[in-house]
């Protein structure tokens, strides 16, 4: 939600697709947004959305069939008329999910600073630290990535950001950070610049407001840690490199007429 409204607000034309639609946080967080647009009249951008649904055919090969045509015939509508295309994807390892991976320019992977969310990338020996190899996720990404250069000329940027730091856990952020640095190397991914665990990421949901939009929100008062997590927001953007990818020298919003 946060790097498809940063984008928006730096004058991209967006489109978000919420491929996670049983659970639908992505489209509820939208909908929270339009009510919030309704209720206060305010002007805040808003990104195209749609929500892809599991295809309910009968047969396992028909269900896969559909969702691909869903997600090809979403791709084909928002295409000509956005810049980029933010896809939010489940956790778990479905057909949708593969396929949307497969048409990624950009792949962003958030993780949590924990060895938890670590064995969702790579298998890491207990003693010493070293990787032992992909993890199940890694191994569909490399996959993925492989097929989407044979079919396109074109892999897939992957970027690997951290999520909820937090200051007291020093020990526990090095050693995270040290084995992740020999796996960006190993499975050819960069890490971006994480998010600090933060209070007000909860609070936004409701009002489907991201920390790009807080000044529409008289009653939200602006701290120095949302300014703080802003920074974050605009670092982990500068990490994906929207001007790089569309060959601007400037953002859209920026640029004068
Ligand atoms: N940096 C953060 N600080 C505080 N809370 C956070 C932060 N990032 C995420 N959260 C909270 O953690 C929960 C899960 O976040 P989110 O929905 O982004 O994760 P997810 O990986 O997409 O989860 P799922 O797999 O269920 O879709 C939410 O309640 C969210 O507000
Ligand atoms: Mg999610």
């Amino acid at each position: 939600m946060h790097v498809a409204i940063a984008l928006l607000r730096l004058g991209y034309r967006v489109g978000t697709i919420d491929l996670d639609a049983r659970q639908g946080t992505m489209t509820r967080y939208m909908r929270n947004r339009f009510r919030f647009i309704e209720r206060t009249r305010v002007h805040t951008p808003m990104p195209n959305h749609m929500a892809i649904m599991r295809s309910s055919a009968e047969t396992m090969s028909q269900q896969a069939e559909d969702e691909h045509s869903f997600l090809l015939m979403a791709l084909d509508e928002m295409g000509p008329i956005t810049d980029f295309i933010v896809v939010d994807t489940p956790g778990a390892d479905t057909n949708l999910n593969r396929l949307a991976h497969g048409y990624a320019d950009t792949l962003l992977t958030p993780m949590n600073d924990s060895f938890v969310d670590l064995d969702l990338l790579a298998d890491i020996d207990p003693d010493s630290h070293a990787i032992l190899g992909p993890s199940v996720y890694t191994r569909m990404v490399l996959e993925q990535r492989l097929m989407k250069e044979k079919r396109t000329g074109r892999g897939i940027d992957w970027l690997v950001m951290r999520n909820r730091l937090m200051h007291l856990d020093a020990r526990n952020k090095r050693e995270i950070s040290e084995i992740l640095d020999k796996a960006s190397g190993e499975f050819g991914f960069k890490t971006a610049p994480g998010f600090g665990e933060r209070v007000i990421f909860k609070e936004l949901f409701l009002k489907g407001l991201t920390l790009m939009d807080i000044k529409d929100d008289p009653d939200v008062p602006l701290t120095l840690s949302q300014l703080t997590a802003r920074q974050e927001v605009r670092q982990l953007i500068a990490a994906i490199g929207p001007e790089r990818i569309k060959g601007y020298r400037r953002p859209p919003s920026e640029k004068r007429n």
